[in-house]
């Protein structure tokens, strides 16, 4: 603090909802800055569990504000949902803003996701269907609406009036049978921005006013490095940039805003969607891993996550284009019980060793890992996790250690957060 960004370091999926809730505690206001419902952050709280996709996870802290930045493409119906979720489980929503400069998910968004993945091929992500990746292109080709469109309706229409029909064609040529009825599109989202008004913002004068009061600001990325629009695996990725300085420019703010940028890394690797992985296990390690993990089914689409062992070419790179301050790192107890624990170090291609993850995604997808073998560590109840978590880093077996010391030496960053179970008691903070 007082700007923190946390953002994950591999393909998402990292435990940084449960990292997010532990650092809210500390913080005055915690803001999404990219992506938008195409993210899932689990978060337990004794053992009730929530699920968010578009709500800041500070949103549990009755006195934590939660800010949806600009750089977010928000779903209104999503976003509503979650909030009437929210106050049917009894937590306020009212420490919400929304940026005026947010971009809106429109029907047609969805319509045109499933379309081109479909026309794509081979070159498909496997998106998760919420309509990121058109709303983004609708962004950046200037055909977007954004949240303050939606509060007049006036202004809603004139755009719509534009936009259906150039949409319209853009469906029918890539051969989609969707129609889309702009009159029902006006009253639908006439009626968001009704219901959200009230929370919209220009939320970037309000960051940098909470700054400048000496506020403690988290930023919360939503995705993972890995699947970055620049530097992740494209185009399998996502349409944002999920790197640490999208968390200024998602917020409205100079990059001197950020301090500290922890990279949540989790104990193995694990992928929801297409593309190449080279770590990636098809054997019963991937079966323990992934049914131990409990949650190794994507929170948003519930699919099965490809797991594989870590790997430090990729961690290198989030390290660096991150400028990681310190590391999280998650779900070391689901490791527990392996005798053995690789790690790869470098990969090799026609014999030659390759030292820094490909831009070539054929390259990439024929590479071969070099690992390095570890010490497993023993299964241990959660209970027993949890009693070494209150004693501190110490506490933790050896082998342990020597596992998160290798990971902060590749990395060049310190541990400063290790988590070893699912409830907010198993954290422990290392200490500065
Ligand atoms: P989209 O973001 O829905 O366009 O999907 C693009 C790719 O990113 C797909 O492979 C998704 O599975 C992946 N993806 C998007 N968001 C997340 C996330 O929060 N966790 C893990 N994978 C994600
Ligand atoms: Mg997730």
């Amino acid at each position: 603090m007082p700007g923190t960004v946390v953002l994950g370091s591999q393909f998402g999926d990292e435990g940084k909802g449960k990292v997010i809730d532990f650092l809210a505690e500390h913080a005055d206001v915690v803001v999404r800055f990219h992506g938008g419902a195409n993210a899932g952050h689990t978060v337990l709280v004794g053992e009730e569990k929530y699920a968010f996709h578009l709500v800041p996870s500070g949103i549990l802290r009755p006195s934590t504000m939660n800010v949806i930045g600009n750089g977010v493409v928000l779903d209104p119906a999503t976003l509503l949902q979650e909030l009437e979720d929210l106050r049917k489980r009894g937590h306020r929503a009212e420490n919400l803003r929304i940026s005026d400069r947010a971009h809106v998910v429109m029907p047609y968004h969805k319509a045109q996701d499933r379309v081109e993945e479909d026309l794509k091929g081979k070159f498909k992500a496997g998106t998760t269907g919420r309509g990121i990746g058109p709303c983004y292109q609708d962004k950046v080709g200037r055909f977007g609406i954004r949240m303050a469109d939606l509060l007049d309706p006036s202004v809603l229409a004139d755009k719509l009036e534009t936009l259906v029909p150039i949409k319209q064609r853009l469906l029918a040529a890539y051969g989609s049978h969707d129609t889309i009825d702009g009159k029902a599109i006006h009253r639908e989202y006439a009626g968001y921005g009704e219901r959200l008004g009230p929370y919209v913002t220009d939320t970037s004068v309000l960051l940098e006013g909470e700054l400048r009061a000496g506020r403690r600001v988290l930023f919360e990325g939503a995705h993972g490095t890995h699947l970055d629009i620049d530097h992740g695996i494209y185009p399998y990725g996502t349409s944002s940039n999920c790197v640490s300085a999208e968390a200024a420019i998602g917020s409205g703010l100079g990059p001197r805003a950020i301090d500290e940028v922890i990279g949540v890394v989790k104990g193995f690797t694990s992928r929801v969607g297409t593309g190449p992985f080279p770590t990636e296990l098809q054997d019963e390690t991937a079966e323990y891993l992934r049914e131990r993990g409990g949650g190794e089914y994507g929170t948003t689409t519930h699919r099965p996550r490809r797991v594989g062992w870590l790997d430090l070419v990729m961690l290198r790179l989030s390290a660096r284009v991150n400028g990681l301050t310190g590391l999280a790192v998650t779900k070391l107890d689901v490791l527990g019980g392996l005798k053995t624990i690789k790690v790869c170090t470098a990969y090799t291609f026609a014999d030659e060793r390759i030292e820094e993850y490909p831009a070539d995604m054929r390259l990439l997808s024929k590479v071969k890992p070099v690992y390095a073998d570890f010490a497993g560590w023993p299964d241990l109840p959660e209970k027993e996790w949890g009693g070494i978590a209150a004693k501190g880093v110490d506490a933790l077996p050896e082998a342990v250690r020597t596992y998160l010391d290798a990971l902060s030496k590749a990395m060049r960053a310190p541990v400063r957060i290790v988590s070893v179970g699912r409830s907010r008691d198993a954290t422990i903070h290392v200490a500065t």
